[in-house]
């Protein structure tokens, strides 16, 4: 018996010590095998990753963007839904140290899903970060992540890749956790203690997916300038460029900035602050003819700006109204007509117009992912000319993409119970200097949340941030530390009454404006004292909470 019982006990320490050596090794066969119901693995490779140092392109910008090199394991696995005859890609960073015990869903942004290279800042704050492209392969390459839908939407002229769509859409999005916790779980030994998804723009509609339809994937989702609403807004995003053909004008950049500059300096003020941005979208009733006739500079050569450019900003703030009903937002008057976008480093904005030298034979340029989408997706006609389209056609392919696509692409349904079931905490905010996504479908959103369950801001608060642009960018503070105060409400029970927001003040020099992004549909009221400090700011119903306390409006 002695004897049997040694031998047991050798062959169990032994057992316990290769089980041991397979932990953290970066070798696909010491992992389990994957079992996901519905989908079939189809390959499973690592890859020792040390001293990466490769720059990191973070679709989300509440992650960092540098950070000192790093070791990890990168499992890249590829899978299928049998019959279904797509193959998938999903992307796993797990850091071999300081692993900080969770488990990070990151998004990706415009056409692609995410993929191979977005993890690392993910990876540098500890956690262990995956992502998926969804079946259609399109990241890092601007092209590809807001213009080539083409390569994957249809199956032929006239027929939607509905597969592709489904995986881009939620499916994916589905499996990504569920795999990432077994591979987690193979290399480490445990599960996450924890699972969150951070993501903006794409990513912060697949947030809200995940919350809706997929409630106990994550514990905490940080859902940024989401992509709500796809089915409405991608159409509307073409509504710029239809007022051009409409107004047949092609205002040179130059014309719109100058109507968007006078509508600040008219604005600004209405939230108490003079600082150049306006906080109070909704308190501006600025009239762009107001203008007409005011000059500008172009080139050096004095212009005066136009009664058609203004009828354009004015129908651009005003949003598509078809018979005096609203079919969706517009831009808020912060917002740039068209710049560089500071996220993506290219041109960006709804009213772009290209133009040779002097201002002269300008054309309009469209963020390409709505033409994209109404050409593939609701027309399904790589021919289809876009430029053909008038103000009749276009409310009849926004009528045909919400009729036609709401329930796949939406994610606006305000039914969260099963996330609040579940114990999942949100945090949404939204730029509302926000140039590709109109800010007001996510306020528009949480209010039909509040309005089903009046309790919701126990697990789901959504904060506006003025003068921020889309992801990133902008005069207005910038709440960087977005998914901290996710994790502190997740794992400590501490909700964010505020989000901490910064950014560089007006004459660009090293200060730092702070400010308090305040939960909706509270603002942050000015109280008196340094404008660019937070502490001057408290978060009241209205802007006009402390006019008394504060006296006149403060001139900077
Ligand atoms: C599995 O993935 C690895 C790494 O990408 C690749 O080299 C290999 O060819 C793949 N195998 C199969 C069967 O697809
Ligand atoms: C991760 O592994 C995949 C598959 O082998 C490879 O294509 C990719 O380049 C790797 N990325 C890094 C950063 O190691
Ligand atoms: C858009 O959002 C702003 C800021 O929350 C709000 O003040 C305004 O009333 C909204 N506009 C519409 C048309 O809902």
């Amino acid at each position: 018996m002695p004897l049997l019982a040694t031998s047991l006990l050798i062959a169990l320490l032994s057992l316990a010590i290769t089980s041991e050596a397979r932990l953290r090794t970066c070798k696909a066969r010491n992992l389990p095998a994957i079992e996901v119901f519905g989908l079939e693995i189809v390959n499973l490779s690592s890859k020792e990753q040390r001293g990466f140092e490769a720059w990191d392109q973070p679709l989300d910008s509440n992650l960092p963007l540098k950070f000192k090199p790093l070791d990890f394991c990168n499992f890249t696995i590829t899978y299928t839904h049998p019959g279904q005859n797509d193959r998938i890609h999903v992307y796993i960073w797990l850091p071999f140290d300081d692993w900080n015990g969770r488990f990070l869903g990151q998004g990706g942004g415009g056409w692609s899903a995410g993929g191979d290279g977005a993890l690392a800042s993910g990876v540098a704050l500890g956690y262990a970060a995956a992502n998926t492209d969804a079946g259609h392969s399109l990241y890092g390459n601007f092209d590809d992540l807001l213009g080539n839908a083409h390569k994957w939407a249809m199956l032929s002229p006239g027929n939607i890749n509905w597969v592709l769509l489904q995986d881009f859409a939620s499916r994916a999005l589905d499996d990504l956790p569920k795999i990432a916790k077994q591979v987690i779980k193979g290399f480490y030994g445990e599960e996450p203690k924890h699972s969150y998804w951070s993501g903006c723009s794409t990513g912060g509609r697949q947030g809200l997916m995940s919350a809706q339809r997929f409630p106990t994937n994550y514990n905490g989702i940080l859902a940024v300038a989401p992509a709500i609403n796809w089915a409405s807004f991608v159409p509307a995003e073409y509504w710029p460029q239809i007022m051009m053909r409409k107004f047949n004008y092609y205002p040179p950049p130059h014309e719109l900035e100058a109507i968007r500059k006078a509508a600040i300096e008219s604005c600004d003020v209405l939230d108490g602050v003079k600082d150049g941005v306006i906080s109070a979208p909704g308190l501006c009733a600025f009239d762009a003819q107001s203008v007409v006739g005011s000059t500008f500079y172009l080139d050096g050569e004095e212009r005066v700006v136009t009664s058609a450019a203004a009828d354009i900003a004015n129908a651009i703030w005003e949003g598509p109204i078809q018979d005096g009903k609203r079919e969706w937002f517009g831009n808020t008057h912060e917002t740039s007509f068209g710049g560089m976008s500071p996220f993506m480093g290219i041109p960006d904005g709804l009213a772009m117009t290209i133009c040779a030298a002097g201002g002269k034979n300008c054309e309009g340029y469209s963020f390409p992912i709505s033409p994209n989408w109404i050409q593939y997706f609701v027309e399904k006609d790589p021919k289809f000319d876009v430029l053909q389209m008038d103000e009749s056609d276009f409310f009849e392919a926004l009528h045909r993409s919400r009729n036609e696509y709401s329930s796949i692409m939406d994610t606006s349904d305000p039914d969260l119970s099963g996330f609040k079931a579940s114990g999942g905490k949100m945090i949404t905010w939204h730029g509302l200097a926000d140039e590709l996504i109109f800010p007001n479908g996510s306020s528009n959103y949480y209010e039909r949340v509040l309005a089903l369950d009046p309790g919701a801001r126990e697990f789901y608060r959504y904060f506006e941030a003025p003068g921020v642009q889309h992801c990133t960018g902008g005069i207005g503070a910038f709440p960087s530390h977005a998914l901290d105060s996710l994790v502190a409400w997740v794992e400590k029970g501490i909700a964010p009454d505020t989000l901490d927001a910064a950014s560089i003040s007006r004459d660009k020099s090293e200060a730092v404006r702070s400010r308090p992004l305040c939960p909706y549909p509270q603002v942050a009221a000015y109280t008196g004292g340094d404008p660019d400090e937070a502490s001057s700011f408290r978060c009241a119903e209205s802007f006009d909470a402390f006019s008394e306390q504060r006296g006149p409006h403060t001139e900077l």
